[in-house]
Order: C-alpha cells, then structure tokens, then sequence
C-alpha cells in the first residue's frame, strides 16, 4: 500500500541523510497545509540551523512527484502541499481496500472482557466494560490480529455456597424455572439480609461441597452456572457483543492448586502457622496476599495465576484485560506473580478505565439494588423515542448508540457521569450525531442516480473533507496501539462535522456534472469511513432514523 506519509518520509530521510519514519510527519491545521515536517530533531542531530536547514530543504523537495509546494514556517517547519490530484487518488487507494490498508499480522489476542459473576445479573458497572471491551476486540480484529474475546465467569469461590445453599433453604425449582435471574439473585439478596452465622456456616460447608465436587451441590452450581451464561447472552444479543469464548473461573481452579504447590517449592510463596498461603510483595510495595486459605481454597488471584499460564500454552501471544480501575492492583500483583512464575512468552495488558456513573445516582429506586445493565439500556431506548421533534425510527439501536458513544469517546482513565440530555443530543458530540450524519449522507445518495467520480478540480470544502477521511486508517492505528477506542469515536465526531460544513456550503446535486460527480465521491468515501467507524465502536450504522 502506497503512504503518502511513508513516501515523505522516504523523500527526507534522502534528502537530509537522517533516519526519518511516517509517524515523524504529521497533520497541520488544513490553512498551514497537508502534512508538516519539523526538522529541529534533524538539524541538532546534524549540528545545522533548524531554519536555514528547513530552507534548504524545501526548494529540493519541490521536484518530487507528489508535492506541489513547500513552505517554511516558525523554527523550522517544513510545511508540504501536495499535488491533489494525487493525493486523492492515493487516498482513495487506501480507503477502498477491503481492509484499508491493513495487513494480517501472525500474532493471537486474547481480549477478555465482562466476566459477570455467578447468580448475579450484569449492573451498570458492566455497561462500559462491554462497550471498551467489545469495540478493542473490533479494532484489533481490524488491524490484523488473530483475536480471540473470552468471557471468564466469576463462577468459582465462596460466595456461591452461599447462593446453593439458599437456594436449599428458601429456593424452589418452580421459581427458578419461571424466571431464573430473578430467582437467583433475589436468594443472593436474602441471604445477605437474612443469614445468620448458623447459616454463613453452612453456607461454607456447601462451597467446599463444591470444590468436592459433591453430586448435588454440583448439578445445582452448573444449573444455575447455565442459567447466569444464558441470562447474559441475551444482554450480549442486544449490544450486538459475540464472544469466541465462554470459560469462568472454575475452568482454572485445578491448576490454581498447582501453582499453589508449585509456589511453595520455589519459595514464591510462604505458608502460615494457619496453613494457609501467601506471597509477599514487601519489595514490590504491594500488601502481601494470601494465595490459598486455611480451608484449603484457592483465590481469584491464584486463579488468574493459573489462567495466565494456560494462556501461554494456548499460544497467545498478547492477553488484555478490560477490567475497571478498582482492580488496578490486582492486575500488578498479578503480572508481578506471572514475573515470579517465569511466565514470560505472552504479554499480559490490564487495559484499566474509570468509572461509569449517573447523574441521578447508582442504585435502582425500586429495589434498592445496584442499577441493572438492562435498566440503563431501557432507559436509553425510551428516551431516545421521545426526543422532542423527531419522530425517531430504530429507537432501539438509536439509543444503544448513544450509550455506547457516550461510554467510549471519553478517554479510558476518566470518570464518566452520564448526563441524559447531551448522551442523547442528536446536534452535540453524541451517538445520535454520528447516525444521524451517517443516515443523512446515505439519503444524498439515494437521491442520485450517477456514480461518484473523481472529476475536475476539488474547491476548499471538499479537500478538507477528503483531508479528514484520509486520515481514518491512522486514527485506527492509534486506537489499537493505545488500546483506545476513543481515538475513533473523537475522529469520527470531528469528520461528521467536517461532512456537516462541506454538505452545508457544497450542493451535491443538481450541480455541473464534473461537480457533481466529485462531491458524490466524497460522499460515498465519507459513508464507507463513516460505516466502518461505526461498526469498530459497535454502533450500527443505519439506513434511516
Ligand atoms: N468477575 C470479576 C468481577 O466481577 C472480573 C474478572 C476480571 N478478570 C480477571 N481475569 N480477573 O469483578
């Protein structure tokens, strides 16, 4: 795939006899022109004035095929228009391959996200992780990963004797049958409210039952094991979310045991008077961990542990973990034990973020509990059907949108609060905004009957928005190497408003017909950029609204 920004940087490195790669070059405010060059690194490496050096330069650079003009700006900034003819042309190259440009890499991902626990239905806290979690799986997909998404259950430790053995106490088959969330973790609840210690005693005879691998206590856990994957697979369908891969803890829980063992012979891990187990960070700055408890019971530490090595068996060459910032020490702990084990062929990334809240608080009114995910995806949908104004069409995948926009145009590590009005601002940084634009520019099209054609000269409107649509596949680049769907979603919100100004000053139809044709194309490019956009944050792109 030809770059213009590979070619530039071709050109300078000749030119100036220094090493110089595509990302050195960068994008300037369309006034200054297409694409910029500092050369003070250059001029200091070489020992020259950074100005008269951009000087010098710049005349030489003026014969190459495809830059029309060199300017020189500030300290030393070389400033390059270039033939536009060709650069479209090298644009359109890119952005109408299948796979804009990227290539398969032979590496395998693993991305695991969401994991809700056993008994319990997903809450607002898994509302950003999915949506993070869904688009990184995209993205990476799409820059040439062989990725694999995993959903790692929270279906192994104590608290689920506890659900098992109310469900004895209190529970009924009949119930669960009927609604089987709502059975489940309406005995969660109770017991939390209810149990005394004659209770939270048996409770733990029946996790250990569990781990025995005891008949019934057994086929009660993968029933409701089932029920929870089957629950959640439903709010998965709604988002549009596909995992290649459903394990949970337990899957790792035996070899939890080995590496307890294991740590214990290499002197990683101590064991107490109690016998129980525990490894200390003392010089690593992190509090010391029990690892196994006197009961002879491994932790979700030691799990994960065991889950990083099977991993590495597997192949994988990189293992992300979208898992909010509440867990940040555990995932250092964690690849800190992973360090100590020798686990060091897969690259292990705890790609954290910040909290998602609202406005009008976390817990449900009715029920006093936390705020389901399917509450706020309700509560999404409705409101985007009552939009003042508008008569909204899909309502449902409106308002998905809008959820999903809001979670990931804010950079990972912030905090979100979620203001109603402005996650559903069909004129604002918003979802909608981005459909809407999208619908608009699909509707021109229908309008016309000619095919989009690169003909005659571009006016300035319609160069900067090829400029915009241009520079996609980099935004894409950046995205999966900060792991950072919001590289996407801010670009998009920039090109559809770039789309907006050009569509405002730039009639499409009825026009002369070199005209015509050429901004056709450059609203089919902006459909194509925008739809493939879309689809990497898990919008869906619509045909009307
Ligand atoms: N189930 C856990 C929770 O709800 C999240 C699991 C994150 N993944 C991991 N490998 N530790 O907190």
């Amino acid at each position: 795939m030809k770059e213009v920004k590979k070619d530039l940087a071709e050109v300078l490195s000749e030119k100036l006899g220094v090493e110089i790669s595509e990302d050195d070059i960068e994008r300037p405010e369309p006034e200054h022109g297409d694409f910029a060059y500092p050369v003070m690194q250059a001029a200091s490496e070489l020992g020259e004035n950074p100005r008269q050096l951009a000087e010098e330069t710049a005349g030489e650079l003026e014969s190459s095929d495809i830059v029309n003009s060199v300017d020189v700006a500030g300290p030393g900034y070389l400033n390059f228009n270039l033939k536009q003819k060709i650069f479209a042309e090298r644009i359109l190259e890119v952005l109408e391959d299948d796979s804009f440009g990227f290539e398969e890499k032979d590496e395998k991902a693993l991305v695991e996200f969401s994991c809700p626990n056993l008994a319990k239905p997903m809450h607002i806290g898994h509302v950003r992780n999915n949506c993070i979690g869904d688009s990184l799986q995209r993205i990476m997909r799409f820059v040439g990963y062989d990725v694999t998404s995993e959903n790692y259950i929270g279906d192994w430790g104590t608290k689920h004797g506890q659900v098992i053995y109310a469900y004895r106490k209190w529970g009924s088959k009949e119930e669960f049958d009927e609604k089987p969330m709502e059975h489940m973790y309406s005995l969660y609840v109770k017991f939390h409210d209810e149990a005394d210690e004659e209770d939270k005693k048996k409770a733990r005879e029946w996790s250990k039952k569990i781990e025995e691998g005891d008949e019934e206590a057994v086929r009660i856990w993968n029933m409701f094991r089932e029920a929870t994957i089957d629950y959640s697979q439903e709010e998965y369908e709604r988002m549009g979310i596909e995992f290649d891969r459903v394990t949970g803890e337990s899957v790792v829980a035996d070899e939890a045991q080995k590496v307890v063992d294991e740590g214990l012979e290499q002197g990683v891990f101590e064991e107490d008077e109690d016998g129980s187990v525990y490894v200390d960070f003392e010089s690593e700055k992190f509090p010391s961990t029990v690892v196994k408890r006197d009961d002879g019971a491994t932790l979700y530490l030691t799990r994960d542990v065991a889950n990083i090595r099977k991993r590495e068996r597997e192949g994988f060459d990189y293992n992300f973990y979208i898992v909010a910032n509440e867990q940040d020490l555990h995932f250092q702990q964690l690849f800190d034990l992973a360090g100590r084990f020798g686990i060091t062929d897969i690259h292990s990334e705890h790609i954290s973020y910040g909290m998602l809240r609202l406005q009008e608080g976390s817990m449900s009114s009715s029920k006093g509990n936390v705020i389901r995910l399917s509450e706020i995806l309700d509560k999404a949908v409705e409101k985007a059907s009552e939009v003042e104004h508008r008569d909204v069409n899909n309502a449902e995948e409106v308002g998905l949108g809008a959820v999903k926009y809001a979670n990931l145009s804010v950079s990972r590590p912030k905090d979100i609060e979620f203001d109603w009005d402005e996650v559903l601002d069909f004129e604002g940084d918003s979802g909608p905004y981005l459909q809407y634009t999208n619908v608009r520019a699909k509707s021109i099209l229908r309008e016309s009957d000619k095919e989009g054609e690169l003909s005659g000269e571009f006016e300035k409107e319609e160069y900067r928005l090829l400029k915009k649509l241009s520079q996609f596949p980099e935004k894409v680049g950046e995205a999966a190497r900060g792991r950072e769907p919001a590289k996407i979603a801010n670009y998009l919100s920039e090109l559809c408003e770039e789309f907006n100004s050009f569509y405002h000053s730039c009639q499409v139809i009825g026009v002369e017909e070199k005209t015509e044709k050429r901004r056709l194309k450059l609203v089919e490019e902006f459909v194509n950029v925008s739809d493939e956009g879309l689809e990497l944050l898990g919008i869906e792109p619509l045909e009307d609204m």
